[in-house]
């Protein structure tokens, strides 16, 4: 192999390259999209639902379609206005399930007030639950046996995974955030690597005493709206040679150029967790897709 050949490394100056390193599984995603696709003369399809017209939901799931398109596999779109029912959503969901061409289904959180989150993700077909957030999905995590897991925290671990830090033995890592979607996941995921985990939130008490601590420190508190806001992560919050993760958009909660000179690597946003979050959910379709044409 020539030194041109050799493949850049994922964390470079300290700081973790999301992209490069979300555009290396891409390639890889779309090369088996293409080699299913001809054996089974199918290719996959992932299916996305929105309740109502928040303008992040739609812009996050309009990435979701480009990048789902670039990798080779089909996209649908619903579409459902503010006012839908729990009854109408879930009568989606049961065709959804029983569309054969259909290998994965994503409902975008949050969902409006009269929906019942839990019986909506409890309806989805484990299967076709690209997000893991079925009840069979979290049992699975639980077990340290996931196959499809929440994208976010699924594409945090591979960072690590992708900076050596794969087996978290004697390492103490500390989140800031207890959402369902990232931080909850994630616990069972640094857990079933063997870290030492510590959860933080809005209640914490004294929040540099734990953050000082960690050795793998992952942030998503996500209440800076502009850029002169204060940063909630600085410097002296941050051990020495930790590995910084920053899971906030669209500004970060961490002082990236300062906490850089601390920190053994550190995610930048944007181009850290975001592309890596969009491409665990094309490896979840791919994996769902394998899983049910097998
Ligand atoms: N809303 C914010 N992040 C996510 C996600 O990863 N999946 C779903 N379904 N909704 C979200």
């Amino acid at each position: 192999m020539s030194a041109e050949d050799t493949p850049k490394p994922i964390c470079e100056d300290h700081v973790i390259k999301g992209r490069r390193l979300s555009k290396r599984i891409r390639k890889k995603v779309k090369s088996e999209v293409e080699a299913l696709t001809e054996k089974h003369g199918l290719s996959p399809k992932l299916v996305t639902v929105i309740v109502g017209a928040d303008p992040g939901s739609q812009m996050y799931v309009r990435m979701k379609h480009k990048a789902s398109s670039k990798a080779g596999i089909l996209s649908d779109h619903h579409d459902l206005p503010e006012s839908t029912t729990q009854e109408e959503l879930l009568a989606l969901i049961k065709k959804l399930n029983e569309d054969p061409e259909v290998h994965g289904i994503l409902v975008q959180l949050p969902l409006p007030k009269q929906i019942d989150e839990k019986a909506i993700i409890g309806a989805i077909e484990p299967l076709k639950d690209v997000d893991g957030f079925s009840p069979q999905n979290i049992y699975r995590l639980f077990y340290g046996g996931e196959k499809l897991s929440s994208a976010t925290p699924h594409g945090i671990v591979t960072m690590l995974d992708h900076i050596g830090w794969g087996d978290l033995s004697g390492k103490h890592a500390v989140i800031i955030n207890r959402s369902t979607i990232v931080g909850k996941p994630l616990i069972f995921l640094l857990l079933n690597r063997n870290a030492t985990v510590t959860v933080c939130h809005s209640r914490t008490a004294d929040l540099p005493s734990f953050t000082r601590q960690a050795d793998v420190l992952v942030s998503a508190i996500g209440r800076r709206e502009s850029e002169d806001d204060p940063f909630f992560i600085t410097p002296d919050m941050v051990k020495e040679g930790a590995v910084v993760i920053d899971v906030s958009t669209p500004h970060g909660d961490v002082e990236f150029e300062k906490v850089k000179e601390k920190a053994l690597c550190i995610t930048p946003v944007p181009g850290g967790v975001g592309p890596m979050t969009i491409t665990m959910l094309l490896q979840n379709v791919l994996d769902a897709f394998t899983a049910q044409v097998s």
